[in-house]
């Protein structure tokens, strides 16, 4: 079982990639061989918007990274993506990623059948987590794949989606910063939760 994690935060191993290692860390555990892909080390050229993906499954941009990024979600029983907030959206990395998958999508749904999640971190509460998951998890569902949620169905209800903040709180007008995503203890519970829920959903769906 292979579960791949697509992180499109313009800085590498920061809250973004904290979260989508904890995910990682936890499907391990359940069995997974996992792999983090940092966006920011790959040259993926814009989407031309040539068409030629509508009449064959092939992009005709060939002389940058996007045919290797694709070989490895088109490997992965399982891909994640994340993203912080820029602008209440996902960052310009990922919006260019997920255009260049057109081609996976216009022919035939090249994706479908694998598993798919979404996490994200922003700097504020309510600082547009949920638009960027939202974002995120159309995207898989137009791909074809089965979107899980991070909802533990055994225990006390205490995220909905993994939805980092850096802003803790404010006390006498003045705002408190967590140091990183690791001191939002519900995010990282849930990323954890979400890691363990995909593998339980690829397993489930092999058993089919
Ligand atoms: C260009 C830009 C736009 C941003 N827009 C938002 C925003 O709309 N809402 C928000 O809460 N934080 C926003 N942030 C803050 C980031 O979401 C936050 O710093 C996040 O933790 C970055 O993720 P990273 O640590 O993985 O790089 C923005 C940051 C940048 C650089």
């Amino acid at each position: 079982m292979k579960i791949i994690a697509i992180n499109g935060s313009h800085r590498k191993g920061k809250n973004t990639a904290t979260l989508l290692n904890a995910l990682l860390e936890e499907a391990t555990a359940g069995g997974a061989t996992t792999e983090l892909l940092e966006l920011t080390d790959y040259n993926i050229k814009h989407c031309l918007s040539c068409n030629k993906c509508l009449g064959r499954p092939q992009c005709s941009i060939t002389d940058d990274d996007m045919a290797a990024i694709g070989d490895k979600l088109l490997a992965a029983d399982g891909i994640v993506l994340g993203s912080p907030v820029y602008w209440g959206n996902v960052t310009a990395l990922m919006k260019n990623f997920m255009d260049r998958t057109r081609y996976m999508h216009m022919v035939k749904n090249m994706l479908a059948g694998k598993v798919g999640a979404a996490v994200t971190n922003a700097g504020l509460r309510n600082g547009g987590q949920e638009m960027a998951l939202r974002i995120m998890e159309s995207f898989l569902a137009a791909q074809g794949l089965h979107v899980v949620d991070c909802r533990n169905h055994d225990g006390p209800i205490m995220y909905s989606g993994v939805a980092g903040s850096l802003l803790a709180d404010v006390k006498d007008g003045k705002v408190v910063w967590r140091k990183s995503v690791l001191e939002d203890e519900a995010a990282m519970l849930a990323a954890k939760q979400l890691g363990r829920n995909i593998v339980k959903l690829i397993k489930a769906l092999r058993n089919n």
